[in-house]
């Protein structure tokens, strides 16, 4: 067995450690908690920092290597703390600042690292400096949003300064403001006013405060719509392009509000701040849109480093498909090369459950985990991921995610269940289920929780599924422990292995350059509906199986076969062979 990659030991000295060693990020797995739905400690309905800290034991035990917690500061909750009226502190419902730091600490203790949410786009209109701005043209704050005025068209009515539209697209971005007789930016919903960065007093508050989570021991930060934050100085328009994506309008082209030259500035600037307290040590992980080129212009920015990585999405869209995973694949190896890391993410509180996406065909949410765990990259798994959680489906009248109020207009139900992708967000957003108890171990059994159980948890819960060795639970649990004995899946080189008329088939060697008599890892992966068989040398062994049916067989000569049924995958160690997979 190789030693652990992951930090045991978070004290370390990162400076003891070879020049050449891995950063903990560049070998870590990223697990996404999402507050208000993972743990109610207190029975309100509603979780809170004490029932994650109560969970840190489950997370360390399923191994893994760092949390990502959604917002938990001081907001109105219009979108669910993605609204923050008080970056410094924390929402009541949630805790206390002092519970923030046991949060931290506890998660140390266990050899976990702690990735807060950071809003910088924008603050809830309900933050003071917004407040305050909104109130006249020349207080103390009125520079600290983006504010412009109106725009007089050819028949002299009011009109907003350009054609931005919001990120939604559905509205334009400028809300008017009748105190100030003016326009502010608003770049996701309403409620939602943009800072204006542009202003060195909102650059040095908002720097101040990353200090002040980074001082307090946080290890990184995931950031929300990156790409949006600075926009266009001269304010110009967006190209027009009227278009439907995913059933829904799309009317611009973002050129002068997405990804602009200052927003890659903006990462280097903040990598900076974070190499303050040691160089590599805390991460910055963008929430960012466009191609792989635009993104990588995040992570090198110039000569200048920038953000440690970036989400890559398109995994959380893509077909269920081995051609499809394999040109992804390949085009984020090409994009993102060691000793940069690619992300791969098929989930978050945004976008629709993977369960779902497959038509809750749990073998292929096995093929799916062993793809995340043993592809070169860091994996960010979604809270109930790991059991098969799917989508619970939630009337739009229901909803409490703001989004579906946007869309009003257009959106209908029945159109909403004919779309793609549905828009109310509460769908994924469910509590976490722990158990098949009342209240899903979530909270107690007669409480109301703010939003609606989901209809599988009598099965798709954490205590059920740790009792069943065969479970999805447990397959995620053994291919963490893997990610952390075998460096070569850590932080090894990757190659896909060539497989000649097998096009449902996916295989790749992992190996770890460092330690070559460590011999490689190779990963096989059936995403065909008919059986498939790879050759494989004779001193392969078996580490991880999607399930009891794929198999190691002994062929002629010296050849080993290793037959996977439908729908399947396996984890081989030793000095294995690539080639072409037989169909069966
Ligand atoms: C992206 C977040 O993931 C989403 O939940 C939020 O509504 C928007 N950014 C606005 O902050």
């Amino acid at each position: 067995m190789q030693p652990g990659v992951d930090p045991a030991d978070i004290s370390s000295d990162p400076e003891s450690a070879s020049d050449r060693a891995p950063k903990w990020w560049q070998s870590t797995s990223i697990y996404q908690i999402y507050p208000r739905s993972f743990a109610d400690s207190n029975g309100d309905g509603i979780g809170d920092l004490e029932g994650i800290i109560s969970r840190l034991d489950y997370l360390a035990d399923l191994g893994v290597g760092a949390i990502w917690v959604s917002p938990f500061f001081t907001s109105p909750q219009r979108d669910v703390g993605y609204d923050v009226a008080d970056y410094r502190n924390v929402s009541p419902e949630y805790g206390t600042i002092d519970d923030a730091q046991r949060l931290i600490d506890e998660a140390h203790a266990r050899g976990l690292r702690v990735l807060f949410d950071l809003v910088l786009n924008h603050t809830s209109d309900q933050h003071l400096w917004f407040v305050e701005s909104r109130s006249s043209r020349t207080n103390p704050k009125a520079d600290w949003y983006v504010w412009a005025d109106a725009r007089t068209d050819r028949l002299g009515r009011h009109r907003p300064p350009n054609n931005w539209r919001s990120e939604l697209q559905v509205e334009r971005a400028w809300r008017w403001c009748p105190e100030r007789e003016q326009y502010f930016l608003a770049s996701f919903l309403d409620f939602q006013p943009d800072l204006n960065w542009r202003n060195p007093a909102v650059r040095a508050e908002m720097f101040d405060m990353v200090r002040m989570w980074l001082g307090r021991g946080v290890d990184g930060f995931r950031l929300d719509i990156f790409g949006s934050i600075m926009q266009d100085a001269a304010l110009r328009n967006n190209p027009p392009l009227p278009t439907v994506v995913a059933g829904l309008p799309r009317l611009q082209r973002p050129v002068h509000t997405l990804n602009t030259t200052e927003n890659f500035e903006l990462a280097a600037d903040l990598r900076e701040v974070c190499d303050e307290f040691g160089p590599g040590e805390r991460v910055l992980l963008g929430e960012v849109f466009g191609d792989e080129d635009t993104l990588a212009r995040y992570v090198q920015v110039g000569d200048r480093p920038g953000l440690h990585v970036v989400f890559l999405f398109e995994f959380l869209h893509a077909s269920y498909s081995a051609k499809r995973y394999r040109s992804l694949i390949e085009r984020f190896e090409r994009r993102f090369p060691a000793p940069q890391q690619p992300t791969y993410v098929v989930e978050n509180h945004d976008r629709a459950r993977s369960m779902s996406r497959l038509g809750g065909d749990e073998r292929k949410a096995r093929v799916l985990a062993t793809l995340m765990l043993t592809l070169r990259g860091i994996p960010v798994i979604f809270q109930g991921q790991e059991v098969g959680m799917t989508n619970k489906y939630i009337p739009l009248r229901e909803a409490v995610d703001p989004i579906p109020r946007v869309f009003r207009r257009i959106l209908h139900e029945p159109l909403n269940r004919r779309l793609p992708e549905r828009l109310n967000r509460d769908e994924v957003r469910v509590p976490m289920q722990w158990s098949d108890e009342p209240g899903v171990g979530f909270t107690d059994p007669d409480v109301t929780p703010w939003l609606r159980y989901g209809d599988d948890a009598a099965t798709h819960n954490v205590s059920v599924q740790n009792e069943d060795p065969a479970s999805l639970l447990n397959l995620y649990r053994e291919l963490y422990h893997l990610r952390r004995e075998y460096p070569a899946i850590a932080h090894g080189s990757l190659e896909l292995v060539p497989v000649d008329g097998g096009d449902e088939v996916i295989a790749y060697r992992r190996g770890d350059p460092d330690q070559p008599e460590a011999g490689n890892v190779l990963v096989v992966c059936n995403l065909g509906d008919t059986g498939a068989a790879h050759r494989v040398e004779a001193g392969a062994a078996m580490l991880v199986r999607t399930d009891d049916s794929v198999a190691l067989v002994q062929g002629l000569n010296d050849e080993r076969w290793l037959n996977l049924p439908p729908h399947s995958a396996a984890v081989l160690s030793g000095s294995v062979l690539g080639g072409a997979p037989h169909r069966r």
